[in-house]
């Protein structure tokens, strides 16, 4: 920690200068989630965070989808990005362009976007969903054909849990989730009997039905805020762990974990640099951040 608190002194007393809040995602290395942050959550928390910051400057730490949302529903304040690479598997495996073939393929039906998608792409789509709310947001969708776009693994997992839909999906997947597998969770359920297995709905349907529980970053937290068990594999972002722990000694958090690269590329060097020379705001055209507001707008109201 040591090495982290001259660079948390020096953001937090340039935020209090600037009057920024720093929005984080639960992703984030300890150090930014916990020295830094006004604000952590999953998708769902920061998007509805971001409707209600009163400062004029939001620093996103979290990848650019999640900027471009802050600065879709707060178009006059400046939207700090402390790297523009971070970006996400999901939201580059789609645009504007595959959401129209995907509506000529199934006409009629309403395309319901994961937040990890472009302000394009966005703009494209009739509603947004997280994690955290895709079930309900396609159970409420006025139609029996639903287009879940671009997570595939996402789109089968909420397939199970509204079955009186029929679902189609892009071909997208995150990196992180994917890479897990059955077999991993069941060799640690041999090795720890008595773990806890808690998955990220973005791991494939095979490896979400070998866990106790599926539910987004703050799900989990949630979850093991509430059950405390002795022993959990979080199957999710390394950080997720790191992050909680301190708050729950009495939980041994066992078992592999995936790194975000694209998280990753957040850090406090990066945030100092970007809050210091006022650089990496980021741009949405007005007339797509206009049709995007709408989609992410209706996914917060039908979540309320
Ligand atoms: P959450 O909405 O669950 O925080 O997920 C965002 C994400 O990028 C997970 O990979
Ligand atoms: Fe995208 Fe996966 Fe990284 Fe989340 S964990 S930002 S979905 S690549």
């Amino acid at each position: 920690w040591a090495i982290h608190a001259p660079y948390v002194a020096a953001i937090n007393k340039l935020k209090q200068e600037r009057g920024a809040v720093v929005l984080a995602h639960n992703y984030m290395t300890p150090e930014i989630y916990h020295g830094i942050s006004d604000v952590v959550g999953d998708s769902l928390a920061l998007a509805i965070e971001a409707t209600k910051v009163q400062a004029d400057i939001i620093v996103q730490c979290g990848v650019h989808f999640m900027a471009e949302t802050s600065k879709i529903l707060n178009p006059s304040k400046t939207v700090l990005m402390p790297d523009m690479e971070a970006g996400c598997s999901l939201a580059e495996s789609i645009t504007a362009e595959g959401i129209a073939r995907m509506r000529a393929q199934y006409p009629g039906a309403p395309v319901v976007s994961y937040v990890n998608t472009t302000a394009e792409v966005k703009a494209a789509s009739d509603i947004c969903c997280t994690s955290a709310n895709a079930a309900q947001i396609v159970a409420a969708m006025d139609s029996d054909t639903v287009i879940m776009t671009p997570d595939k693994w996402l789109a089968q997992n909420v397939a199970k849990q509204v079955p009186q839909k029929r679902i189609v999906w892009w071909d997208g997947a995150c990196i992180v989730h994917e890479k897990f597998t059955p077999q991993d969770l069941r060799d640690f359920r041999e090795w720890h009997p008595g773990i806890q297995i808690i998955a990220h709905p973005e791991c494939p349907p095979d490896v979400v039905a070998e866990a106790d529980f599926a539910g987004s970053t703050a799900g989990i937290i949630d979850w093991v805020g509430k059950e405390r068990p002795a022993q959990a594999m979080l199957v999710t972002e390394c950080s997720m762990a790191s992050n909680i722990s301190d708050a729950h000694p009495e939980v041994e958090f066992l078992g592999p974990c995936n790194m975000c690269p694209y998280m990753k590329k957040i850090t406090l060097e990066k945030v100092l640099w970007s809050l210091h020379s006022m650089t990496g705001a980021v741009e949405v055209d007005e007339g797509v951040a206009k049709d995007a507001r709408r989609a992410v707008q209706r996914m917060i109201d039908l979540s309320r």
